[in-house]
């Protein structure tokens, strides 16, 4: 079978001579300092030297931005200087951090001004795993615009492999300049399924390959940063194992179809073996959406060698030390999602752009009083219903809770998440200690979803 490269424009963007190098390290910043971070304007080559180069919004100018690794327990401090055209935040999704570092405008703190505005975060990283950040304002604008960043807590322990690589999986809408349309937040987008562009990058750039050396053992940490779009890798060839979710560890296992699917902010942890032999090639196809698979890009063999075979050990994270639910005592609670198009959105809603509800509400960035309020440290089961014919990723701020059941069946691995990826007409049971007083809010990832009525706030005191 042949698949066409990313995306509608991505076959004239690869153009002759535009195959790029291998993935080249993300720069890093070694833990426990401080550091300020930039929020900017910048440019990237996204689509390869070949073409144009596309005016970008920034952390410290290259999307991603820079990645910031620590150990468990240590204390991040970055100051944020913002130097976009416009206010901003910053959240660090998926970290249990105090309410005040969160990064909700109006919510959890006031927006770092555009021009020059200053924050400084700065709280302990009780969890290991696989984490980003990103604006919490104006989102899919900003995020969709390239500020976004992974930020890796690494355990006092981790397991032994060859390499440990991120790849962020960014989605852009590039006219034929490689310029981004700037149609953000337009109610096509918002009603349907987000905004879903037309060229996929890894780690910033549109790639030709990943370089593997056969008998290797690869730690690959995927995030996916876009807006909207879902993946469904297929990692031809080989066997993945997934180790962690949302950067929680889980009992190592296949992927359900052989596919690596990640919701928009969702990370996943495998374990990649490289049972290739040297100079072999491999693609690694993204087919989430029916009939518009293409390959993100090949695993692409050297002529070395590391080993006969990879290492036969399966290294085992060890858990984070996160609050067990009491489920015989938890308190329980019905969401429901409901909208968009073929859904039922009140008509007044849609005629304010505003395609979605949470229990029948909708509102916005400046209006949010708590849908629920928790006993700070009693136990939480809640029903999410997805009422709509859309997918839905939904992140709760502050917390990690297991997902207990999918349509009312116990799931495999009880996984701890940050974000759920609920399909269309669905539920899922999900059950946490709600230990972590504030404001919290709960929201779709896909940020056009949010941004036009997705959201709501949790209330733990
Ligand atoms: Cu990744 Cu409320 O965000
Ligand atoms: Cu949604």
């Amino acid at each position: 079978m042949t698949v066409k490269q990313a995306g509608i424009d991505r076959r004239e963007f690869l153009g002759a001579g535009a195959a790029l190098a291998g993935l080249a390290a993300l720069p890093s910043l070694a833990g426990g300092q401080e550091r300020t971070l930039r929020a900017r304007v910048s440019r990237a080559s996204l689509v390869g030297a070949a073409h144009p180069q596309t005016e970008v919004w920034t952390y410290d100018g290259a999307v991603p931005g820079p990645e910031l690794r620590f150990r468990q327990g240590e204390r991040l401090r970055v100051e944020l200087e913002n130097l976009l055209p416009g206010d901003t935040t910053v959240h660090w999704h998926g970290v249990r951090v105090p309410n005040g570092m969160d990064g909700v405008p109006g919510l959890t703190q006031p927006p770092i001004k555009a021009n020059g505005g200053r924050f400084v975060y700065e709280f302990a990283l009780p969890d290991a795993g696989t984490y980003w950040y990103h604006p919490h304002l104006d989102s899919s604008n900003q995020v969709g615009r390239g500020v976004y960043a992974p930020l890796i807590v690494e355990e006092p322990e981790p397991p032994r492999v060859d390499r440990d690589v991120v790849w962020m999986l960014g989605d852009w809408r590039l006219d034929r300049q490689a310029r981004i349309v700037a149609d953000f937040g337009n109610f096509m987008d918002a009603s349907h399924a987000g905004r879903i562009g037309n060229t996929v990058t890894v780690n910033g750039a549109v790639r030709e390959a990943f370089e593997l050396r056969a008998g290797e053992r690869v730690r690959l940490r995927l995030v996916n940063a876009a807006n909207a779009r879902i993946f469904a890798l297929d990692f031809r060839g080989h066997d993945p194992l997934v180790i962690a979710l949302d950067g929680q560890p889980v009992e190592p296992h296949r992927p359900e179809g052989k596919r690596v699917v990640l919701g928009p902010s969702m990370r996943i942890d495998v374990l990649l073996d490289a049972t290739g032999e040297p100079g072999s090639s491999y693609a690694v196809v993204d087919d989430f959406y029916p009939r518009q698979a293409y390959r993100l890009l090949d695993l692409r063999y050297s002529k070395e060698r590391v080993r006969g075979a990879a290492g036969a050990a399966m290294p085992k994270l060890a858990p984070n030390p996160l609050a067990e639910p009491d489920l015989g005592r938890a308190e329980r609670h019905t969401i429901e999602f409901g909208g968009g198009m073929m859904g039922n959105a009140p008509m007044m809603g849609m005629m304010r752009g505003m395609a979605w509800t949470v229990n029948g509400r909708q509102i916005g960035e400046h209006d949010m009083d708590p849908i629920l309020k928790l006993g700070l440290g009693r136990s939480y089961a809640f029903e999410l219903v997805n009422d709509t014919q859309w997918h839905h990723p939904i992140h709760l701020h502050g917390h990690v809770f297991r997902v207990l059941t999918r349509d009312g069946k116990p799931t495999r691995h009880r996984e701890w998440l940050d974000t759920v990826l609920m399909p269309p007409r669905s539920r899922a049971g999900i059950a946490f200690v709600a230990d972590n007083p504030g404001d919290w809010m709960i929201h779709c990832h896909i940020l056009e979803h949010a941004e036009s009525g997705m959201m709501a706030v949790i209330r733990v005191a």
